[in-house]
């Protein structure tokens, strides 16, 4: 069994493979976390908490005399509040008699075989023949009688451990519920890195890397979406941890909406991570015997640097976070019309485009926004899923047939929040969005959000998304979304009740998108947000692919996607080859770089091939060719970032190694060609060192320790924004 309770000394033990994680009951029934780190046989680390007193620290009644015993000083697995620990708190509620305090006691416990599911929110899953653990620890406010179940989910052979908490209220009022964390951890000590992800609509998921202050040092969304800005994901690594050595410790929020991720380093030097829904306009009101379920928070660790650390997030969101078939299947390739056409083109125009894009090795033809009601451009018809009559004057269902005759699949563009004041929706139900009686809502896109936190709204959009894909024709879906909400008021609550709204909305969204995604299993769906605004955890159970960015330039794409590769696997990276000047940075690079940096992801196109000559249609094809031949290894095997494209580095490189290690393919685009002479080398990584490698672009062969030391060598021919690739074979050597 990977969890153990030792009766004796009340010590909670979850092992994995290369971690151990501990807690301990103590004296007086607080749950105090020892220690999560590189695994260890001790049965009780409790030594490391220092037998000191902590002057000015409050100590509980229970402790009596004894100076040392503080809540403030003590590492903590799920904080109290307002009785002595300062720290940022596992919880803060009102209680039905006014006071604000909540102190936890160890109640009791279960170990299960199996991992633990949530009721209405999206969590990782054991494989059929994966051994998984959960361990349940319910600890209770002894006056209030307020309990809350601690969930930890235990991945033993992928070193991953998951957390959730359901609080239910016991007590003999209505509570408020104003903050509930789904985990925090304290370390006993202090020197971490933070990485985290930030960014902006166009320029996801870029990397920021800073020593740990003393204080709070927060990353979170307000926006009612995980959001462009901040990604709920972070590591806390030593400071001379790199891809290769160190500590390293990874959150990710199985959440899409508003999250927090803060890291306080408090006076002593202590260090409290906790990770959960945003508390800011939060309040749930839970009568007597009501309780709340808080999202679930994967955690990793690595002793071995942050490549594993990725590799652990890669293994689980890869294989145990989504249900569909798709997961495991080829993906198709696709030609998606939005960057060519957006709102303007007709049936004819789209079946010549789809042809056309079989020259180019796609298989699948999608229709994105612009094919339904009045919807000529951003300002009317979102809402009203219907065939546009001038545009596709057949409907959806034969105008997917005659691209089936051509023995492609078709996809089909929804934005099924949103809805546009122009529309039949709107008109009919100005009601069913978020705003705030008496005040104008704040338009965003010229569009309002629906107000998902009612059933009735999400029942109609459950049966309008349907009625369309059970008419038949649609072999894939992408589900966009392209506004942060504001104005967040129902007008189906009481006042009393708008601080459920953020959170009700995403209970109701993760319905809408089991009633839709769930009851269509043959249909591919992917995930998108004005780009990759809500690139996260909980999107990746119901969605094997993400649309990265709607920045299409390659080397813009470099930054964006190695940022979300340090938690995300390459299969859920959605990336098209576009054209160029593209669109957004009228940057121009060669067709090789814009395929090979689509290569990292699902790849597709976004453009038209009528307008490209019959060269580049040749070459795109062999980049297709390619990348087919090679997309089992990119979607499953090992990835490594090679080099950082934020360094001044004269290139950017990647590489995937297949897990027996057979084969590997690298990846490089340089980026700074003020270096013209210098000699520059790839190191690879992952490879057996004592075996050998034969590099078909070069016809040598090398030992898995020479690629890695000495490297390959780059021709010295390399103009900027050019890309290289390096196919390798392990082989006997003769
Ligand atoms: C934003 C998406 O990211 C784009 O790919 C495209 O689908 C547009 N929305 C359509 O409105």
């Amino acid at each position: 069994m990977s969890i153990t309770y030792n009766q004796s000394n009340r010590v909670f033990t979850l092992q994995t493979k290369s971690s151990t994680y501990q807690m301990k009951i103590s004296e007086h029934g607080h749950l105090l976390h020892l220690y999560y780190g590189k695994s260890i046989l001790d049965a009780d680390v409790s030594y490391l908490i220092p037998n000191v007193i902590r002057s000015h620290e409050s100590n509980p009644a229970e402790a009596g005399e004894d100076r040392v015993y503080s809540l403030c000083a003590y590492p903590q697995e799920f904080s109290s509040n307002d009785v002595g620990d300062y720290r940022v708190p596992s919880i803060e509620l009102v209680n039905f008699d006014g006071s604000y305090a909540f102190v936890g006691k160890y109640h009791s416990h279960k170990i299960v075989h199996g991992k633990y599911q949530l009721s209405a929110l999206p969590t990782l899953f054991a494989g059929a023949n994966e051994k998984a653990d959960t361990l349940e620890i319910v600890l209770e406010d002894e006056i209030t009688h307020v309990s809350v179940k601690l969930l930890y989910g235990v991945f033993e052979g992928k070193d991953i451990i998951t957390r959730a908490v359901i609080l239910c209220n016991g007590s003999q009022g209505e509570l408020r519920l104003q903050r509930l964390m789904s985990a925090s951890i304290d370390f006993m000590t202090d020197g971490f890195d933070m990485i985290d992800l930030f960014g902006h609509h166009y320029f996801e998921r870029q990397t920021d890397r800073r020593p740990l202050s003393h204080g709070i040092n927060e990353i979170g969304s307000f926006r009612g979406a995980s959001g462009h800005f901040h990604n709920p994901f972070a590591i806390l690594c030593d400071r001379k941890t790199d891809e290769d050595q160190g500590n390293a410790y990874g959150f990710a929020l199985m959440y899409s909406g508003n999250f927090v991720f803060d890291a306080e380093v408090d006076g002593y030097s202590q260090t409290r991570v906790a990770m959960g829904i945003h508390p800011k306009q939060f309040e749930f009101r839970l009568a007597k015997g009501e309780c709340f379920e808080a999202p679930e928070v994967v955690l990793s660790y690595s002793a071995n640097g942050l490549s594993k650390l990725s590799h652990n997030f890669h293994d689980i969101f890869r294989e145990n976070a989504c249900e569909s078939r798709f997961v495991h299947e080829e993906r198709p390739i696709l030609l998606n019309s939005w960057e060519p056409f957006r709102f303007t083109f007709d049936s004819e125009q789209l079946i010549k485009t789809a042809k056309l894009s079989q020259k180019l090795g796609a298989d699948m033809f999608v229709l994105d926004d612009g094919w339904f009601g009045t919807r000529n451009d951003e300002t009317s018809g979102l809402g009203d899923w219907v065939a546009n009559a001038q545009k596709l004057p057949e409907g959806i269902p034969a105008f997917a047939e005659k691209i089936h005759s051509m023995g492609m699949k078709f996809g089909l563009w929804f934005e099924p929040e949103m809805v546009n004041e122009d529309s039949d929706l709107y008109r009919a139900h100005p009601d069913w969005c978020l705003r705030i009686p008496g005040r104008a809502p704040s338009r965003s896109r010229h569009q309002l959000c629906l107000d998902l936190s009612r059933p009735d709204v999400c029942d109609y959009l459950m049966k309008a998304v349907n009625s369309v894909l059970d008419s038949g024709g649609v072999d894939y879906v992408k589900w966009d979304y392209n506004r942060y909400v504001c104005d967040v008021y129902s007008q189906y609550y009481p006042a009393d009740r708008q601080g459920e709204i953020y959170h009700r909305y995403m209970l109701g969204l993760y319905r809408l998108l089991d009633g839709i995604i769930k009851t269509h299993p043959d249909i591919l769906f992917e995930g998108c947000s004005g780009g990759g605004g809500r690139f996260d955890g909980a999107m990746l159970t119901y969605f094997p692919q993400i649309w990265c960015s709607d920045n299409t330039d390659a080397p813009s794409r470099l930054t964006i996607q190695y940022g979300t590769s340090f938690a995300y696997p390459v299969c859920t990276m959605g990336a098209h080859v576009s054209v160029c000047p593209n669109k957004k940075t009228k940057r121009t690079v060669p067709w090789e770089t814009r395929a090979v940096t689509a290569m990292h992801g699902t790849f597709g196109y976004e453009l038209d091939p009528a307008k490209m000559s019959e060269q580049e249609i040749a070459a795109c094809a062999e980049y297709t060719a390619f990348y087919k031949k090679h997309r089992e290894l990119i979607a499953n095997g090992d990835y490594y970032r090679l080099s950082s494209p934020y360094d001044d580095s004269i290139f950017t490189a990647w590489q995937f190694v297949s897990k027996d290690k057979s084969e590997s393919l690298v990846f490089a685009v340089t980026q700074d060609i003020s270096i013209l002479d210098q000699n520059c080398y790839i190191h690879l990584r992952g490879l057996e060192s004592d075996h050998f490698y034969r590099i078909k672009q070069t016809g040598r062969t090398l030992s898995g320790a020479a690629l890695a030391h000495i490297g390959i060598l780059l021709p010295h021919t390399r103009p900027q924004y050019s890309a290289f690739v390096f196919e390798l074979k392990k082989i006997e050597r003769e």
